[in-house]
């Protein structure tokens, strides 16, 4: 049985359930556990709303503990006492994110463009609580000093190359949690930034603007565990 902590609308529940006989995700919001039991096409995949403080399994159940892009936000000595807990002997706890900066390359003008993109992670990490911050830029350091197991490995500095159109990034932006946030704050605010952000793409690319798929790279980090 994998657990996905913190599962949002079940993108990595999804992915990792042929993997698993059963799969359950849990997360505290409501509102994605709906989008995420719409989106579901697979029966061996059930959602629940759940903290991860409070796993709402048995005891040694568990074969995988997973939390994608979501850790950061936990109580971490909570959950990681949970996923303990939930593990079977030989059970896994895998934990990942992405570092808070994103080089862009494309022919000579990738210094430009990765100057826009540094500029949006400054602006979006004033969104984003110091501490919060901290386990983004350590990549995941600290909750990997946490983790009560001795088995256990961090992996950081992995590098991700996603060929992404204009309309693409603008789209992974918006999909960044401190980008809701900021939404939240200011909605009008947070718009104009959209706005302005594609336009300064746009200038530096020129005519090829709306044809063009750029380079975006993207470092990823995980931390792993498993209980003997
Ligand atoms: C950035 S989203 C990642 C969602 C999903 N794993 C993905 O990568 O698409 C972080 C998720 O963690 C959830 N979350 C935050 N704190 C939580 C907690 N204490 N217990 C359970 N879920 C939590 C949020 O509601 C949100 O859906």
């Amino acid at each position: 049985m994998l657990v996905d902590v913190g599962c949002g609308t079940g993108r990595y529940s999804s992915a990792l359930a042929p993997h698993f006989k059963k799969v359950l995700g849990i997360d505290m919001s409501e509102s994605q556990i709906n989008v995420a039991q719409q989106n579901t096409l697979v029966n061996n995949v059930s959602y629940m709303v759940a903290s991860a403080e409070k796993i709402p399994v048995k005891n040694d159940s568990v074969d995988l503990v997973h939390a994608g892009l979501a850790a950061h936000w936990f109580t971490v000595d909570k959950f990681l006492n949970e996923s303990v807990r939930v593990l079977k002997t030989n059970g896994c706890l895998a934990l990942h994110c992405f570092y808070p900066a994103t080089e862009i390359e494309y022919k000579d003008l990738s210094r430009d463009l990765s100057a826009v993109m540094s500029e949006v992670w400054d602006t979006l990490l004033q969104h984003i609580q110091k501490s919060i911050m901290q386990h983004l830029l350590r990549q995941y350091q600290s909750i990997y000093e946490a983790i009560p197991l001795k088995d256990k490995e961090l992996i950081t500095d992995i590098p991700l190359t996603i060929q992404m159109s204009i309309s693409e990034i603008i789209g992974f932006i918006q999909s960044i949690c401190m980008y809701e946030v900021f939404m939240e704050k200011d909605v009008k605010k947070a718009e104009q930034f959209l706005i302005q952000t594609e336009k300064r793409f746009r200038e530096i690319l020129g005519e090829e603007a709306d044809s063009v798929r750029l380079n975006v790279i993207i470092k990823y980090y995980c931390a792993f565990a498993c209980k003997h």
